[in-house]
């Protein structure tokens, strides 16, 4: 799948382990920065100019404010926005049955939802091959959205994030036609524009079962005149025959996700095309990736490698090689807690804590990338402030 997070792969505790941490501790300060945040973002200007007018570096709330509330939510948006955020991942997108755009990181959605609780949907689990990868779960596509609308979001790592759990069963599945809404009305209440950076889930999955992405994206971008160059969307996707595909079809910034060097966009493989990651952050790979895309999301280890003991090695060449053919670097995914951080950030033992994110950040931003997805936007904007003095 193109959805991996190396932070967490080489976290050697799993994938989606050891989140956690005092969040209500960290809410506590957290909330006494949304002043702060707000001062920061408009001295940076607004969003009425295109990406160009986002502050540098761009602090992403990756699924939201995903370290503090669960993900994918108005609760986790909302949040995200107040603690700084200058743009939200508000969301990840996945169809219906009924070919409606719902927000959920992935198809599957037995780990954020209550669906297991709901006995009318129990015959609808199933086990998929998704991407290459059997997924036994209920999926969204064997949903029509009134049914999803049943549902009810929970967090996703309840045994790392316990105190997320106090929100479960709040918030129900947004939709994206409603997140587009939501926009406006946060901008209007705000005063400020706000922008949000929906990605493509699975974009050749979905297309092989009739419901494909792209064009429902750009139908609803267009019904909200928000398809232009200067629209405050930025779209994503890990396979770049999608993002060609939105190239066609809307003006928006657009962004290609890349995973490990050694993995291979699931269209590749569907299509036959040969080449890894590997071989996209060549120069050649990024010249041909700029004649459609205005950036690259790439994992933060294609940025600075670690060791085989977790550290950060030195800085790859990929900063100056994609900024040479004009593209911009959004990484991810930073995170507060130990097991996400490099082994040189890790601040004792404990699995749950908060290590010296404020020092990875340092790092990372020395490299030159131009914005980064977090789960704590509030860590980020504060990073930022160090960093830009
Ligand atoms: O979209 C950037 C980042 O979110 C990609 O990772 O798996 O969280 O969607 P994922
Ligand atoms: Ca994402």
């Amino acid at each position: 799948m193109g959805t991996r997070e190396s932070n967490e792969e080489t976290s050697g505790t799993g994938r989606r382990a050891l989140l956690g941490a005092a969040v209500l501790g960290a809410g506590g300060a957290v909330l006494g920065m949304a002043g702060t945040a707000r001062a920061d973002s408009a001295r940076h200007g607004g969003g009425h100019g295109g990406v160009k007018s986002l502050p540098k570096p761009t602090i992403i709330g990756h699924r939201g404010a995903s370290g503090y509330r669960p993900e994918h939510t108005f609760g986790s948006y909302q949040l995200a926005l107040d603690l700084g955020a200058d743009i939200v991942e508000a969301g990840d997108l996945v169809p219906t049955r009924d070919g409606h755009l719902v927000c959920r990181h992935e198809p599957e959605i037995g780990g954020t939802t209550d669906v297991a609780d709901h006995p009318e949907f129990a015959d609808r689990k199933k086990t998929k091959l998704l991407d290459g990868v059997s997924i036994t779960g209920w999926f969204t596509e064997d949903f029509t959205l009134a049914e999803l609308k049943t549902l009810r979001a929970v967090e996703r790592i309840p045994a790392n994030r316990p105190h997320n759990t106090l929100y479960n069963g709040r918030w129900e599945i947004p939709t994206f036609e409603e997140v587009l809404r939501w926009q406006d009305e946060q901008t209007r209440k705000r005063g400020k524009q706000v922008w949000i950076y929906p990605e493509l889930k699975h974009p050749t999955y979905f297309r092989k079962q009739g419901l494909p992405l792209e064009e429902r994206v750009a139908k609803l971008l267009g019904k909200y005149r928000k398809d232009r160059r200067t629209s405050p969307v930025i779209l994503q996707s890990f396979e770049p025959t999608s993002v060609q595909r939105l190239h066609k079809l809307v003006d928006n910034p657009l962004v290609v996700l890349l995973s490990s060097a050694d993995s291979r966009p699931w269209d590749f493989v569907e299509t036959g095309d040969p080449r890894t990651v590997a071989d996209l952050v060549k120069p050649a790979g990024l010249r041909e990736i700029a004649s459609y895309a205005q950036g690259i999301g790439p994992t933060l280890d294609l940025v600075v490698p670690r060791d085989a003991q977790g550290r950060l090695t030195r800085p790859t060449t990929l900063v100056s090689d994609a900024h040479r053919v004009g593209l911009i670097l959004h990484p991810y995914t930073m995170r507060n807690e130990n097991p996400f951080l490099p082994a040189d950030f890790r601040e004792g033992t404990d699995p749950d804590a908060y290590g010296d994110v404020f020092g990875a950040y340092k790092a990372y931003f020395a490299t030159g990338i131009d914005g980064v997805f977090t789960d704590q936007p509030d860590t980020g904007v504060l990073a930022r402030g160090d960093f830009t003095g």
